[in-house]
């Protein structure tokens, strides 16, 4: 049955402890750990590209998220929704839920994309059609599916179909009840690959290229990538985690499941890292290659190895369970909205976001095929979403809800919203927590901003 939106014993939310954790985790953990992150950290010079981005998830990323769900959780509405109730009538911080519909479109366009070829490498590594040990051969098979419209189209219809029936299913029945048994699988499939990586000969240079900084690489641009990438990792600055923050109970320690949220995602990215590059190095592949290092490289890696078939075909349902719970987080956004403020119901708004989806998100599945010459700015649309998104919108995103929540909403607001137990919460965390989000937080952001786009 679809959920009342509105504030009120009826709304649906998480039901337990873990249950709440589950979700929010899978939201934060998802490509961006797999593909992304080891792409990224392989391309901007391994180690010292890590410890700014750990930085940047503690003094960024920290801060944004408990202020999030804390929003969230007080108004326990929709982004908008949120914002309208919590700002002083007339003021359009509402506006920070609106940019946060768009980029969630921007993100799931290009997200289920790549969902879309980790859902098709699960059956391809099944059938054993990737097993070849030459990059040539990996790379012309990954090149054959991205250029092919009619196979991109249609995997990316088929995830969007999936995410959308786990998300008719509700917030509590759907998400939670999904998210609470994928997210032990995907721990359990990942140690298994870290152990059977760290076994390879030779894995050591794979190690040290992770965790041996190597300053020289550091740029303004490179701590810009760390930074979108913090955002895009916590899914912050765009809407949801202030929506599942509305699911949250008003038991629950906010900072403190911000806090094992946050740790349980680096540890994930490590995990990934862990599991990818020492089997890179041990087969002499480059950690450089970008994007398709998830579907060029690794499968050549993994084909490499002895029960590299098994192997390949954990990884890829790996990366297909954490796509999942992360899609879900995204599409939960302009559902919610579209729930909360056209007053349709849950069934409606998600079918016609999928529908919306399937539209906006066809520009990035055709992104290498018919629509490569398209290039506004210089970049196909799968890879101008990316940028706008996590370079633009989640940082503006962030600023805006530092700026909100420490000189619009204020302290006292926040030593309440953040309490779990009728009292004030803990001063000291909210003293820190207040001067991050007043002066450090938006000015780091700024800055970095600035700095990356070449503006400053
Ligand atoms: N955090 C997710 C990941 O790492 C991506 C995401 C971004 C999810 C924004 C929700 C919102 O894959």
């Amino acid at each position: 049955p679809a959920a009342p939106q509105t504030a009120g014993n009826s709304r649906d939310a998480f039901t337990s402890s873990f249950g709440v954790l589950a979700a929010t985790l899978g939201s934060a953990v998802g490509l961006g750990n797999i593909w992304k992150f080891p792409y990224v950290t392989g391309a901007n010079g391994g180690a010292s590209f890590l410890v700014v981005y750990v930085l940047a998830t503690l003094l960024v990323g920290l801060p944004v998220m408990i202020a999030e769900i804390m929003l969230g959780r007080k108004a326990k509405a929709d982004a908008v929704t949120t914002l309208r109730t919590l700002a002083p009538a007339g003021q359009p911080w509402w506006l920070i839920g609106g940019f946060g519909v768009i980029a969630a479109f921007l993100i799931m366009s290009f997200y289920s994309e790549v969902a879309a070829w980790v859902f098709a490498y699960v059956f391809k590594a099944l059938r054993g059609d990737i097993l070849s040990s030459d990059p040539a051969v990996t790379s012309a098979a990954f090149g054959a599916l991205i250029s092919d419209p009619l196979q991109s189209l249609l995997w990316q219809w088929a995830v969007l179909l999936m995410i959308g029936g786990i998300l008719l299913m509700g917030v509590a029945k759907g998400i939670e009840a999904v998210t609470k048994k994928l997210m032990p699988v995907l721990f359990l499939l990942l140690l298994v690959i870290c152990a059977r990586s760290l076994m390879l000969p030779g894995a050591m240079a794979g190690l040290s290229f992770l965790f041996t900084p190597d300053w020289s690489k550091i740029t303004g641009e490179v701590v810009l990538v760390a930074m979108g990438l913090a955002f895009f990792k916590l899914s912050i600055g765009m809407g949801t985690m202030m929506t599942y923050g509305s699911y949250f109970r008003d038991d629950q320690n906010v900072p403190a499941t911000t806090l094992r949220v946050m740790s349980a995602d680096l540890f994930v990215s490590m995990l990934a890292g862990i599991a990818i590059f020492p089997a890179v190095f041990s087969f002499g592949f480059k950690p450089e290659a970008g994007p398709s290092l998830l579907f060029i490289t690794i499968p050549a890696v993994f084909a490499s190895m002895p029960m590299g078939h098994l192997f390949m075909v954990l990884f890829f349902v790996l990366a297909a369970v954490a796509a999942t719970g992360a899609m879900l987080s995204i599409l939960e956004v302009p559902v919610s909205v579209m729930a909360g403020r056209l007053g349709v119901s849950r069934k409606k708004a998600t079918l016609v976001n999928l529908l919306l989806l399937a539209l906006i998100g066809a520009t990035c599945a055709l992104s290498n095929s018919l629509l490569a010459d398209v290039k506004p700015f210089g970049m196909t649309f799968f890879d101008l979403f990316d940028y706008i998104s996590s370079y633009i919108l989640m940082p503006l995103g962030g600023i805006f809800i530092c700026l909100f929540v420490a000189w619009v909403w204020g302290k006292h607001n926040m030593a309440a919203a953040l309490s779990n137990d009728g009292r004030l919460a803990n001063g000291k965390v909210v003293a820190g927590l207040y001067v991050l989000l007043k002066f450090v937080t938006p000015l780091l952001i700024l800055l970095v901003m600035l700095k990356g786009l070449g503006l400053l």
